[in-house]
Order: C-alpha cells, then sequence, then structure tokens
C-alpha cells in the first residue's frame, strides 16, 4: 500500500510521490494531524528535483514567487513576504517545559499541555483548501551517527522547496526511518485558511497569532502563524538548536550556533575551526573567507556557516558536523568585496526573498554594489529610486541556497563522522574592552569567556544603539533549556575528552575615538585565523596576560598589511583594568538572572579573574 493511500482525503492525493511508508508511528501521526488540520489533500514529498521544479513552477502562477530572469539568474525566484511576516519572532516562540524553571529566564514558557489546548484550537482546520506536505527530512548526512531525522508537516510550498534546499530531504529519509525509527514530528501552518472559493493570496500567514512552540520532554514542534524562516523552516533554529540541545543534553553532546570551517596551511597541514558569533557579526563571510593574496598557500575550505552539532570521538576530540546542506544567509551587506564565495555560489537555483528586483529581472540589496541601480522594484513590490528614502531589501532579507553550489565548500563537509574541531572562536561586536583576539588559559575560563560573550545592538535592532546585549555562546535565543544548565553542559563536555579545542575570543569590531572600526575584518581575518592555527600546533609566539595568551605585533603576519602598524594593533590589544572591572560588573546581572544554576565553576572564575585585574 502507498502511503498517499493509508490516508482518507477530501479529495485525492497528488499524483506523483507515492512510495511505500512502513513506519505505522510516522502513518498514525500523519493521519492525526490531517484530522486536526483538514486540509483538502494530503502530498508526501520524494525531494526529486521533478518536484521542486514543480511546486516553484505552481508557486510562480499562485504569484508567490517571481521567475528572475535566467539568463542572469537560471532557475531562481523571489519570493516577498507580508510585511508583519519577516523575521523570527523571538516573543512568540516558546519552550514547554512541565516546570517552568528548566527552560530558564532565556526562554518564554508555556506549560506543555495548556500549551496543546491552544494550539490545538487554532491548528483545528487551519489547512482548509490547502496541500499538506509531508516533508521528511534528516539534519546531518543520511544515516551518520551524528544525524537527526525530522519529518515536517507544512502547508506551505515555499516551506517545502526551501527544506529541500537546507535540508537532506525526501524518500531517501523514509527509507532511513525504515518500520520504527525515531524521528522529531515537525508542525508548521502558515494558519491562513481557504473557504470555498476564496481566492489565495501570495504570502498566506496569519498576521495576528505566531507561535513557535517547541516540547522537549516528548521532542515535538509545533509552530503556527509564520512562513518566513526559522519560524517555518523548522530543521533549522527549532530542530537542530532548541530541540537538539536538548537531545544532546540528554545525551552528552553540543548543539551550537557555529560556523565550522577548515584551515590548511601552505604545508598542508588542515585543521578545523567552530566559531559563534551573535547576529550581524558577519558569520557567513567568516566561513566563506578567502585569504587575502599576500598570505600566499593558505586556505580556507566551508563546512557549514550557521549550526555545529558536536561530539566527544572515540580519539579524545570533538567532532562537528554541519547539520544542514544549505545557507539561509542574510542577503544585504553580501558583496563580491565581502564575500565573493557566497557571490559565486548564489549565480543560479536560489530562492530570494524580500531583496529588491532589477529592471532585467535580476536581485539587488544594499551593499551588493556600491551604487545602487537607477530604480528597482523594492522587498515590497512598490517602486523604488536612490532618493526615495526607504530601503530596496528589506534589512532581513535572505537567500536560500544548497551547499553544494559554494566554491569553497570543505571535502568533508557531507562527511558522516564529522570533522575534529581544533578550536572554538567566540566573537561579539564591542567597540571597546575586548581585544583583537585572546586565547583563554584552559577550557573552564573559555567557556567563563564565550558564557559571557556580548554585542553591542546595532542601528537595525531594536533598542539603545551600542548597548551591550548578553548572548551567550550566540546561543541566547536558541538554547532550549536553562542557560546555567547549559554551562554545566559546557564545563563538562571539555572534561570528558583528552584533547578538547583551544578557546579563542576575537572582536572585528574596536573603534578608534571618531567611532570608526579599525580592523580592516574580511578577508584580514586570515591574519588572526593564522595566529589561532599556529597556536593549536604549539608554534605561534604570544605574552601572557589577566585574559589569557594574546599575540604581540610581531606574532602576527602583516605581509602585505604593513599600512597596519603597531599603533593600531595596540589600540586594539590594549587591556583596560578600569573598564574591564565594570565588564565584570555586568557579568554579574547575567549571572544573577540564572540564580542557582550558575555553575560554581564559572563564578570562581570570575572571582580570580576580578583579583587578577585588581593586583
Ligand atoms: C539566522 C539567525 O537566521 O541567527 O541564522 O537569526
Ligand atoms: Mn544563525
Amino acid at each position: 500500500m502507498s502511503a498517499t493511500e493509508s490516508i482518507s482525503l477530501k479529495s485525492p492525493s497528488l499524483p506523483g510521490a507515492a512510495y511505500t511508508v512502513e513506519h505505522e508511528r510516522l502513518k498514525k501521526w500523519v493521519e492525526e494531524v490531517a484530522a486536526l488540520c483538514g486540509p483538502e489533500r494530503i502530498y508526501w514529498c520524494d525531494g526529486s528535483d521533478a518536484e521542486y521544479d514543480r511546486l516553484c513552477g505552481e508557486m510562480v502562477e499562485a504569484g508567490t514567487f517571481i521567475r528572475l530572469n535566467p539568463k542572469l539568474r537560471p532557475n531562481s525566484y523571489l519570493a516577498r513576504s507580508e510585511p508583519s511576516d519577516v523575521a523570527r519572532v523571538e516573543d512568540r516562540t516558546f519552550v514547554c517545559t512541565a516546570n517552568k524553571e528548566d527552560c530558564g529566564p532565556n526562554n518564554n514558557w508555556m506549560e506543555p499541555e495548556s500549551a496543546k489546548i491552544i494550539l490545538k484550537d487554532f491548528f483545528k482546520n487551519c489547512m482548509r483548501g490547502r496541500t499538506m506536505y509531508v516533508v521528511p527530512f534528516s539534519m546531518g548526512p543520511i544515516g551518520s551517527p551524528l544525524a537527526q531525522i525530522g519529518v515536517e508537516i507544512t502547508d506551505s510550498p515555499y516551506v517545502v522547496v526551501s527544506m529541500k534546499l537546507m535540508t537532506r530531504m525526501g524518500k531517501a529519509v523514509i527509507d532511513a526511518l525504515g518500520k520504527d525509527g525515531d524521528f522529531v514530528p515537525c508542525l508548521h501552518s502558515v494558519g491562513h485558511p481557504l473557504s470555498p472559493g476564496e481566492k489565495d493570496v501570495s504570502w498566506p500567514c496569519d498576521a495576528e497569532h505566531k507561535y513557535i512552540c517547541h516540547f522537549p520532554k516528548t521532542k515535538e514542534i509545533w509552530s503556527y502563524g509564520s512562513g518566513y524562516g526559522g519560524n517555518a523552516l523548522l530543521g533549522k533554529k527549532c530542530l537542530a538548536l532548541r530541540i537538539a540541545s536538548n537531545i544532546g543534553r540528554e545525551e552528552g553532546w553540543l548543539a551550537e550556533h557555529m560556523l565550522i570551517l577548515g584551515v590548511k596551511s601552505p604545508e598542508g597541514e588542515k585543521s578545523y575551526v567552530a566559531a559563534a558569533f551573535p547576529s550581524a557579526c558577519g558569520k557567513t563571510n567568516f566561513a566563506m573567507l578567502i585569504p587575502p593574496k599576500s598570505l600566499a598557500g593558505w586556505e580556507v575550505s566551508t563546512v557549514g556557516d550557521d549550526i555545529a552539532w558536536i561530539k566527544p570521538g572515540q580519539d579524545g576530540r570533538l567532532h562537528a558536523i554541519n547539520p544542514e546542506a544549505g545557507f539561509f544567509g542574510v542577503a544585504p551587506g553580501t558583496s563580491a568585496k565581502t564575500n565573493p564565495n557566497a557571490i559565486a555560489t548564489l549565480s543560479k537555483n536560489c530562492i530570494f526573498t524580500n531583496v529588491a528586483l532589477t529592471p532585467d529581472g535580476d536581485v539587488w540589496w544594499e551593499g551588493l554594489t556600491d551604487e545602487a541601480p537607477a530604480e528597482l522594484i523594492d522587498w515590497q513590490g512598490r517602486k523604488w529610486t536612490p532618493d526615495c528614502g526607504r530601503k530596496a531589501a528589506h534589512p532581513n532579507s535572505r537567500f536560500t541556497v544548497a551547499s553544494t553550489q559554494c566554491p569553497s565548500l570543505d571535502e568533508k563537509w557531507n562527511d558522516p563522522n564529522g570533522v575534529p574541531v581544533s578550536a572554538f572562536v567566540f566573537g561579539g561586536r564591542r567597540a571597546s574592552v575586548i581585544p583583537l583576539v585572546f586565547q583563554a588559559v584552559n577550557w573552564d575560563f573559555g567557556v567563563y569567556m564565550a558564557a559571557t560573550l556580548g554585542s553591542e545592538t546595532t542601528a537595525a535592532a531594536a533598542g539603545k544603539v551600542g548597548e551591550v546585549r548578553r548572548d551567550p555562546m550566540a546561543m541566547l535565543p536558541f538554547c532550549g533549556y536553562h542557560m546555567g544548565d547549559y554551562f554545566a553542559q559546557w564545563l563538562k563536555i571539555g572534561h570528558m575528552v583528552t584533547n578538547p579545542p583551544r578557546i579563542f575570543c576575537v572582536n572585528w569590531f574596536g573603534t578608534d575615538s571618531s567611532g570608526k572600526i579599525i580592523w580592516p575584518g574580511f578577508s584580514e581575518n586570515m591574519r588572526v585565523l593564522k595566529w589561532i592555527f599556529d597556536r593549536v600546533h604549539g608554534g605561534s609566539g604570544s605574552v601572557q596576560t589577566v585574559l589569557g595568551w594574546m599575540p604581540r605585533y610581531e606574532d602576527l603576519d602583516w605581509t602585505g598589511l604593513e599600512s597596519f602598524d603597531r599603533q593600531k594593533f595596540d589600540s586594539l590589544m590594549r587591556l583596560d583594568t578600569a573598564l574591564w572591572l565594570k565588564e565584570l560588573e555586568s557579568h554579574q546581572e547575567l549571572f544573577d538572572r540564572l540564580k542557582e544554576r550558575m555553575p560554581r565553576m564559572l563564578v570562581l572564575v570570575k572571582e580570580m579573574l576580578s583579583l587578577n585585574l585588581a593586583r
């Protein structure tokens, strides 16, 4: 019996994706969801290119997609979302634990049973008039011991095609599940049922009600009301971070908001680095860095740009996989200067959301070129000229593209055993206080530095500009349990292996007295990466300071950047005791919020730092 036949429908299933499903629990769940949501038809996705092309074609017909000029951007589309549905909704994102304390002050809480009652009300008949798609997907290479399988049920074809680019999706996952494999049920609806004869809109959503709910105990995700990004592509932030952080806690591993890159020296030695940066700090750019020509022979390769799952290996090291199979990157600011590899990745087979459309049918966003085109259609479909006073692309506009198109993709990006991690790097956006780079003296100090990571808010974000928001490990919106318990998990993992990664902190954003960023950044970050590489290989020089080991001017390779003199370097590396003592006071505010779940070890590290600073 085919899977599609196993469900009674108001009308027949769409043709095409009939394959046998022997997994009783999965079939039962799909039946229950269909009974609750009342879709017009059910369609099991096979993940084929033909299916992708057909759904994209249907979305062009429906007005959800605009086909871009195939000569300029082959097989690519532009979608424009509703202005009320343009980003992750952190205030509508919930972790549902029986005990409120367990989700921590870092999450919004709902009691699981009451959450289900509320959600069931919203989901009741919410798919009326629509197709309900069943999307089997694997986070991580199918069959890898580090991977997890999810099945997303959604009424959004935009989600289906995005999941095809962002995950390993389709029939192969059903095969891997077999009769009783484990999977995370992920239920999603845009929350816009259609009455008989009602014409659909190009971006259906529920403008008023949104719920992104996680149930760590039963490992379920229910998302209602939004069709955008992390709210709707449930493999990403919901499964790969919030639910996976809970699974990792139980099983002894870490799910992190980190890019993974490989660095190869001219001598052919290779190491892998995983790095965490809060939003708007250039994670994708760092993951795809092209070293300056003056550092001849150095190579950087990309394993992932957003998420890392990190587990202790038998060799006493931590091993990481990128659970995703695509990039869902912020478009504005991405250019041939800031990230040539991303620009090459985007040459074809992409979905763009909320960027501007050029008169010749291509895309544009702020920062793509030095000069804006004379006229455009903006992200809301309105005429745009450079002097109109509005942004052409939404600041959170995105590209979605498969990893395999990235020229710098690492040869092991798909390795089921992952890559061994030699260094963790943590960085935020700080005008002062945090030096360009330093290495923590040991694991516990490194965890302290990561736990107290802060980033200044930019004009694009809510809140006062320049205000420091603590974003521990860049996981504040993504850690699916109490942050204090999460710190304890970090402390534990480093001591489970004999050769843990070394921990480094960086800050690309130090400013001079006129507020100008001093460090050139982008490809020049390779100089810092080279120092990190040499440190983990026991090579490069340093001085020991209160914070840990720091390079002196002569310890970085300045070939080709001689104009960056010792004075500039020293101004980036200065440790201002008064500022650091204030910094520790602000760390205390975070510690106070986490109360008794704050690990004692980190309290002791803080004490030691303050004693050493006062010396
Ligand atoms: C993302 C984010 O979309 O971190 O990756 O917000
Ligand atoms: Mn992210």
